[in-house]
């Protein structure tokens, strides 16, 4: 029976050295929703991310991604695990040597058993979704940081995922093309169906693309919600940090989507 939560986080505790990351985190999120991750530089977002995909293993606590514990899968079972999952890696990671269209099917040549021209139409189709056409054949060091986002959202959506996970998809981008970017996580939320979870700084995104806001703070979430509990919380660290996020949210008169 599925889960209603396709990702539940127990009481995970991760420190490197001595340095404390996660200090007992813990998050429910459902199948299907756009979660959005908040919290200081450094806090811990990322981690938590390679947490979830099985990148990072928990010093303690767990991580059940369709009733399942990451950290309890050999390498077999991770790789066959990883298929569920989409990741826009912070900064899009595209390797510089390949052209467009061999990152965009990276996966699809590592993991399945398609022939080349099947895997060619599914690449030219998932970039024609992030809106990009006639760029297989071209190197990232020739496309613009937008653009390379771009790619990097129709490789994280190449195997069709039923999880994407986006670190920080619209930083260093121009309001413009940030927007695009909230509406192409949107879409793809919509057309895939599939559960969307973003790490941002970006509040212009948080509140446009969130159906939940969490924000971690000091190894913790301190506050899980909807955007109006988070962004008009009145718990001091939540109300400091989400104060520019509350004004955007009431200045453009955002009620929810
Ligand atoms: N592999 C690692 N080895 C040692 N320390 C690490 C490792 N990965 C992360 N850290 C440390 O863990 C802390 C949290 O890092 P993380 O990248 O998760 O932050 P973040 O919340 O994503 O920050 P940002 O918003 O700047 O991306 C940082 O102090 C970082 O230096
Ligand atoms: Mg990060």
């Amino acid at each position: 029976m599925p889960q209603d939560n396709i990702i539940e986080v127990h009481d995970l505790h991760k420190a490197f050295g001595t340095k404390v990351v996660l200090d007992g985190a813990n998050l429910n999120i459902k199948r299907g929703e756009s979660m959005v991750i908040i919290g200081g530089s450094g806090t811990g977002k990322s981690v938590l991310i390679k947490h979830i995909i099985g990148l990072l293993t928990p010093d303690s606590g767990q991580v059940l991604v369709d009733g399942v514990e990451v950290g309890t899968l050999g390498e077999d079972g991770l790789n066959e695990f990883r298929r569920k999952f989409g990741m826009l890696f912070q900064g899009a990671a595209l390797f510089d040597s390949f052209t467009i269209g061999e990152n965009v099917g990276f996966a699809l040549k590592e993991h399945t058993n398609l022939p080349k021209r099947d895997i060619e139409k599914i690449v030219t189709e998932k970039l024609n979704v992030v809106g990009l056409y006639n760029v297989e054949n071209l190197k990232p060091a020739e496309l613009s940081g937008g653009m390379k986002k771009r790619a990097g959202l129709a490789r994280a959506i190449a195997m069709d995922p039923q999880i994407i996970l986006y670190d920080e998809p619209t930083t260093g981008l121009d309001p413009v093309m940030c927007d695009q970017i909230n509406e192409l996580i949107l879409s793809i939320q919509k057309k895939v169906g599939a559960t969307a979870v973003t790490i941002t700084h970006d509040m212009v995104s948080a509140n446009k693309i969130a159906d939940s806001i969490a924000m971690l703070y000091k190894g913790k979430f301190v506050a899980v919600g909807t955007p109006e509990e988070v962004l008009y919380s009145t718990v001091p660290e939540v109300a400091e940090f989400c104060y520019i996020g509350k004004v955007i949210r009431q200045t453009e008169g955002i009620q929810g989507r």
